[in-house]
């Protein structure tokens, strides 16, 4: 058998073997099947698709085409948490620090941003002197202390799907829910993870635009990380509109900060509606998720995430966490770091009403522009820039209230980006119902 072989079965409808898939993913890390042959598979594989046993394969298969991170000596459980990303979304800072604070070992390799989608990694480096570059041998001894590490990808993991990734990239099959899949649970499990909990992002500022696109995606992952032995939890939530009040980089991180400050919890009343900025959104996200991963483990539930925060616990594991990794700032002390040098605010010029739509693809775009992003993948970013989300969805605004703040440290055209962002928004003279729900459980 040759690989071209294996072309032929899936250009067929066939089923690849183990073994197919092996040289598949040998053949990607080490170069010696062509690029000219991967990339005829890869478009077989998108168009006549892989059956679940296949993806479990061909996960497997990519998974041991590197190096493994052995979490061997580490307390358990071994979990690891994954978004399929979106417009403000910082989860990964907040939920970390409360699954380690619950006695979780947490080891993650995470991404850069691209387009309009930021990455929790360029989100960390906007930390003067957080280091994104640990060696996999570093992860594991930080972890061993503190219970928590993250950095970026290391070619030495999964380098097969570094590969098929870039092919995908340039032949029209990156949108291929078994590929994605395969993609993303292969990096898992080289990362030593025995726990996965995902959260599936569906709307306007997501990959899955619609329910049924996130709903696929999200049992695809479930059962095919089944099928590989892992334990897997999955949720879809909505990115119709922001996550939280800002997007960009040290903007994140801020916000980040300040809802795990103890402070910000003990003042939330659970009977108000209100949620001006959406911030109180994101907050139950992450403690939503905490809750979710710490059932998945069997570490405790939503309470314990609540309390883990509200003691002070979680904002303490994050500073213990950012000092291990180079923090070189005190976040007590030192409020004003990566300052823009302009700030400009966006005001609602028509009617007062209520705000029923804030568009996440568009604030996603504008924060791009502003410098919080990337085009391609060696773009330069501006750590500074981004858009504070002053009114969410369901908020009460009056004219000549702000409805965004922007910020950037480049020169930009402030106008035509201020025009954007207003119709981003849609006020209505009722308050809206019917807003999608925050968190979907899928099983
Ligand atoms: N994220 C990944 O890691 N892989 C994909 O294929 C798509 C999103």
């Amino acid at each position: 058998m040759t690989f071209l072989d294996s072309i032929v079965v899936k250009r067929d409808g066939g089923v690849n073997s183990r073994e197919q898939l092996d040289e598949l993913a040998r053949g990607a890390a080490d170069g010696s099947v062509p690029d000219y042959q991967l990339s005829a598979w890869l478009m077989a594989a998108y168009v006549k698709g892989l059956d679940p046993k296949e993806t479990a394969d061909l996960t497997l298969a990519m998974a041991h085409s590197g190096e493994r991170l052995d979490l061997t000596g580490l307390p358990r459980p071994w979990l690891d948490k994954h978004s399929t990303g979106g417009v403000g979304d910082k989860t990964t800072l907040v939920v970390l620090p409360i699954l380690a604070a619950c006695g979780v070992t947490v080891v993650k390799m995470s991404g850069r941003g691209l387009g309009t989608t930021g990455g929790t990694i360029d989100k960390l480096e906007s930390v003067p002197g957080f280091r994104t570059d640990l060696m996999p041998e570093e992860m594991v001894a930080q972890a061993k202390r503190i219970g928590i590490a993250l950095s970026g990808q290391t070619p030495r993991l999964a380098p097969a799907d570094k590969a098929l990734y870039a092919l995908r990239d340039v032949t029209g099959t990156v949108a291929s829910i078994p590929l994605i899949t395969a993609s993303i649970l292969s990096k898992k499990i080289a990362g030593g993870a025995e726990t996965v909990v995902l959260d599936v992002k569906c709307g306007s500022g997501a990959f899955m635009k619609s329910l049924t696109e996130a709903e696929s995606l999200a049992h695809s992952l479930v059962e095919t990380g089944r099928l590989c032995g892992l334990q897997m939890r999955a949720v879809i939530t909505d990115m119709d509109q922001p996550l939280g009040s800002t997007v960009g980089n040290a903007l994140e991180v801020k916000e980040a900060l300040a809802v795990l400050d103890p402070s910000y919890s003990s003042t939330l009343d659970d009977t108000e509606e209100d949620d001006t900025d959406g911030r109180r959104r994101f907050f139950n996200l992450c403690v939503g998720l905490a809750g979710h991963a710490l059932e998945a483990v069997g570490k405790g539930n939503h309470e314990d995430a609540l309390a883990a925060v509200r003691s002070g616990r979680a904002l303490t594991k994050l500073k213990v966490w950012f000092e291990a990794q180079g923090c070189s700032i005190d976040l007590d002390q030192d409020v004003n770091w990566q300052e823009p040098r302009t700030k400009r605010d966006v005001v609602l010029d028509g009617e007062s009403g209520y705000v029923s739509r804030v568009c996440a693809k568009t604030v996603g775009e504008v924060a791009l522009e502003l410098g919080a992003g990337r085009v391609t993948k060696d773009d330069p970013i501006d750590p500074t820039a981004g858009v504070t989300v002053m009114r969410g969805i369901g908020s009460k605004i009056l004219p000549g209230e702000p409805l965004f703040e922007m910020q950037s440290s480049r020169d930009v055209d402030w106008g035509q980006l201020s025009t954007r962002l207003r119709q981003a928004v849609s006020v209505s003279s009722e308050q809206v119902g019917g807003v999608r729900p925050l968190i979907k459980i899928v099983d």
